[in-house]
């Protein structure tokens, strides 16, 4: 047994107090795969871990701390000391939490002092015994913008799977973005149709004054048919063909290059229109994330000589209007990102202004912000990303002749992500090396968990406040083993028949949908700002997935 030493009250008040998450029950031995089973353990953790000092090596609890920020440590071998001040100070780099379980020890202990010397973790708790069940169920929720009734309501005329939408939630991320950059007169929102490519949704957007960014002919049309025209839509595609560039010009579309090459390109196939813009690939200067990658592996965009060189180009050209794009981020929950993003197309704007005589018109500074996908992450601060880019705003481009120089932005993600939610209704139990949730839906409907291996938190609806005391993973019916909404996934005991709500998939999850294994796209369905319901596509049929085969040239009797 360790030997156990309590906080004194002195000690205890140092430690701030935080929010409180639950403790992870799971312990590991000391065996040779401890720090390969930590490290996968914890890839697949919704939220939190459980490190035993002196058995993990120090690379290991590195990597380890960095890919979830909350821990729960608790002291097992004589060496914790050392160890416990190298956590300590990770945890310090990483802005972590700190949860302490009930067994307290010398190690535990040294944690403790050395956060609270380093004071620099905002949220620090330390509780003493161990909170309840109940607590940490309530405390890891994810609040609904409707009631369990609700959806069970619309589950008993829509049958499951489907998605849920709730318009006024998107209508307010829409303002709530257009009111942080409202110093900016040119500031404007081109929703990244590509996000959730919806008529309605479109429109709702539209009415609140988002323009539409569209990466393909299909997102075109569907702009056009709800009254998005001209220089209402930024065109910003890659690997672009012909016929794409003239429907996109032909609607008088801003277009957006995502390479040299493609300047000879669109003025032979379809003539150059008098505005133009280039998408900026900053390379090695720039980190990127895990959903867009590295920017200097990532296949968009042009290098800076590059653009010096297009810009120049379409300048001799007689091309008169410019525009110049970046998206380096996907998912970014660091607000700062976007002001470093903004100061970095400033900067060039003003270079190339100064070279070449070009003058922008507008930067885009890209998609990309972040959504709190985990109930412990915070939104972005969209006041403080738009104050910080005014920031640099004023020091670089007011009173230049580039002022008045319009800031753009292409969300997807933050506009309808956390509004769309996927209702599914529990069909199976498998008990087997681990313990399996079948649901009705599969990774056709959502593929980010088994692409991206995206956290999505689970709901089981009605049973919000019961213990989360069974560890599942939640699976579709796929014959892909990565077919799974969650893996190791706390929740509540669940059986037939319930519903589980998928969150945040109001973003990249209907419209990365795929048929692989004969599965069918399920309906998307609205929550009306005045409680209705409105059907806004319905589920396929198999007479769809059907439609495209030719049966007629068999020798098998059809039938
Ligand atoms: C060019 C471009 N713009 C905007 C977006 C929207 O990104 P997000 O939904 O993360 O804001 C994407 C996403 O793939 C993109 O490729």
């Amino acid at each position: 047994m360790p030997h156990q030493i309590p906080l004194s009250d002195a000690e205890s008040t140092r430690v701030k107090p935080g929010p409180v998450f639950a403790p992870l029950k799971t312990t590991f031995s000391g065996s040779a795969n401890f720090g390969m089973n930590v490290f996968r353990f914890l890839r697949s953790r919704n939220h939190c871990y459980s490190v035993e000092f002196g058995e993990l090596r120090r690379e290991t609890a590195v990597r380890s701390v960095r890919r979830s920020p909350i821990g729960i440590f608790s002291r097992r071998s004589a060496n914790g000391n050392r160890f416990a001040f190298i956590v300590a100070i990770t945890l310090r780099v990483m802005n972590a939490c700190f949860v302490k379980s009930s067994t307290l020890g010398r190690s535990s202990l040294a944690v403790l002092k050395s956060i609270d010397a380093g004071r620099a973790i905002p949220q620090v708790i330390f509780r003493n015994p161990v909170f309840s069940e109940s607590d940490a169920s309530r405390i890891m929720q994810k609040p609904l913008p409707f009631d369990a009734a609700t959806v069970r309501k619309i589950a008993e005329k829509y049958p499951t799977p489907f998605y849920l939408y709730d318009e006024q939630g998107m209508r307010d991320s829409a303002r709530s973005l257009n009111a942080a950059f409202s110093w900016c007169a040119g500031f404007r929102e081109y929703f990244a149709v590509k996000a959730l490519p919806n008529p309605y949704v479109l429109e709702a957007l539209k009415e609140e004054g988002l323009g539409g960014d569209c990466s393909s002919l299909a997102e075109l049309v569907l702009s056009e048919k709800i009254g998005l025209t001209g220089e209402d839509i930024m065109f910003t595609s890659n690997n672009t063909q012909a016929h794409e560039y003239r429907k996109a010009v032909e609607m008088g579309a801003i277009i957006n290059l995502d390479d040299l090459s493609h300047i000879d390109y669109l003025k032979e196939y379809v003539g150059l229109p008098e505005l133009l813009c280039f998408r900026y690939n900053p390379g090695s200067a720039r980190e990127g994330n895990v959903i867009i990658g590295k920017p200097e592996e990532a296949k968009y965009g042009f290098t800076e000589a590059q653009l010096f060189e297009g810009y120049q180009i379409l300048r001799d050209a007689g091309v008169k209007r410019f525009g110049l794009h970046t998206m380096v981020a996907s998912n970014e929950l660091n607000g700062d990102f976007f002001v470093e993003t903004a100061r970095m197309v400033f900067d060039l704007a003003v270079r190339i202004h100064a070279k070449l005589g070009v003058k922008m018109e507008f930067v885009n500074l890209g998609g990309g912000i972040g959504i709190p996908y985990r109930p412990e992450h915070k939104p972005v601060d969209l006041h403080a990303v738009g104050q910080g880019v005014k920031k640099v705003y004023d020091a670089m481009i007011a009173g230049t002749p580039l002022d008045p120089l319009k800031v753009i932005m292409e969300n997807g993600r933050m506009i309808t992500g956390p509004h769309g939610f996927l209702v599914t209704t529990a069909i199976h139990q498998k008990h087997i090396y681990r313990d399996y949730i079948g649901v009705d839906a599969c990774m056709s409907n959502l593929m980010r968990p088994g692409m991206y291996g995206a956290y999505h938190h689970i709901t089981v609806l009605g049973k919000e406040n019961a213990p989360h005391d069974r560890m599942v993973d939640v699976v579709g019916s796929l014959c892909e083993n990565n077919d799974k909404f969650a893996i190791n996934r706390q929740l509540p005991a669940v059986e037939r028949g319930d519903l589980l709500v998928i969150h945040d998939a109001g973003a990249h999850g209907h419209s990365m949908g795929f048929q692989y294994n004969g599965k069918l796209r399920c309906a998307e369905l609205l929550l009306k700002p005045d409680g209705s319901v409105k059907m806004i596509r319905r589920a396929e049929t198999h007479d769809d997935y059907f439609a495209t085969l030719d049966f007629s040239g068999l020798a098998t009797p059809q039938r």
